[in-house]
């Protein structure tokens, strides 16, 4: 079987009615990035990131995948595939992709605010009740936080992404702006020998200088191309 590995971004789940980060009305564009995702925020007003992050958990408990998410569980049928996303919902899950790489964290999981990155004490919030407010403990003793990545903190991911590249056949980016490090760096560990594509409505500025077919459609319009134009051919 084939290797794909798929890297997404916000606009993954633009159709499913999230919002971006950046762009004009994007999340950041908004609200002040420093205060809600930084260790530094957080410990200066720790309710306000509790706050944003239960907003944002409800939000997603509202919406489904798109049909983007969908084709590219679909791959599955024909192609070993490896979704490495940026994004903390669960939509490629909740779509059936089996093998889904969290770089920045999952926005349904709780951690503990002394060891965020302790996966001991990392769980899955029931959907009853996903709030987390100032007073909940991990097991460890601390409150509780968002199993989110932010700025400033490490991505024990990377390492799971790297490595999955390894005799990838094919490398897909969808919807994402290519801002935030270090995943906009995986297109660097890509081997120079396998096409990329890129799939996103506007124009995405790539710190590489290889080659990448560019597809300027939405994610789900764009998996369609991906799929007749480029995966079906390559079997
Ligand atoms: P951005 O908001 O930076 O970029 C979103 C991208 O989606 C842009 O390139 C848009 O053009 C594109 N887009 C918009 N609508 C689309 C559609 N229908 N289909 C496909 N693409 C579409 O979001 P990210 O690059 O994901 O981290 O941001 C990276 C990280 O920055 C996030 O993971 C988040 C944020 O801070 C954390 O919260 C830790």
């Amino acid at each position: 079987m084939k290797r794909i590995v798929i890297l997404t971004g916000a606009g993954m789940s633009v159709e499913s009615g999230l919002a971006t980060f950046r762009g004009g009305n994007g999340l950041w564009d908004n609200l002040p990035v420093e205060q809600i995702a930084t260790p530094e925020g957080y410990r200066a007003n720790p309710s306000l990131v509790l706050d944003f992050y239960n907003k944002r958990r409800r939000e997603l408990l509202t919406v489904e995948p798109n049909d983007g998410h969908r084709l590219v569980a679909s791959l599955e049928e024909k192609f070993s595939v490896t979704v490495v996303t940026q994004n903390v919902d669960d939509l490629h899950e909740r779509a059936g992709s089996t093998h889904v790489i969290h770089l920045h964290g999952e926005l349904m999981k709780a951690c503990s605010s002394r060891e965020p990155q302790n996966l001991d004490y990392v769980f899955t919030l029931p959907s009853a009740d996903t709030d987390l407010k100032l007073g909940d403990l991990a097991a460890d003793g601390s409150q509780l936080r968002p199993f989110i990545v932010w700025f400033g903190e490490a991505v024990p991911r990377m390492d799971d992404a790297i490595e999955a590249l390894a005799g990838v056949d094919a490398f897909a980016i969808i919807g994402t702006s290519l801002n935030v490090y270090p995943a906009a760096s995986l297109l660097s560990f890509v081997p120079r020998s396998i096409p990329v594509y890129l799939i996103d409505p506007n124009e995405v500025t790539v710190n590489s200088n290889r080659s990448i077919v560019a597809i300027r459609k939405g994610a789900s319009e764009g998996m369609r191309v991906l799929i007749d134009e480029y995966l079906n051919k390559m079997e």
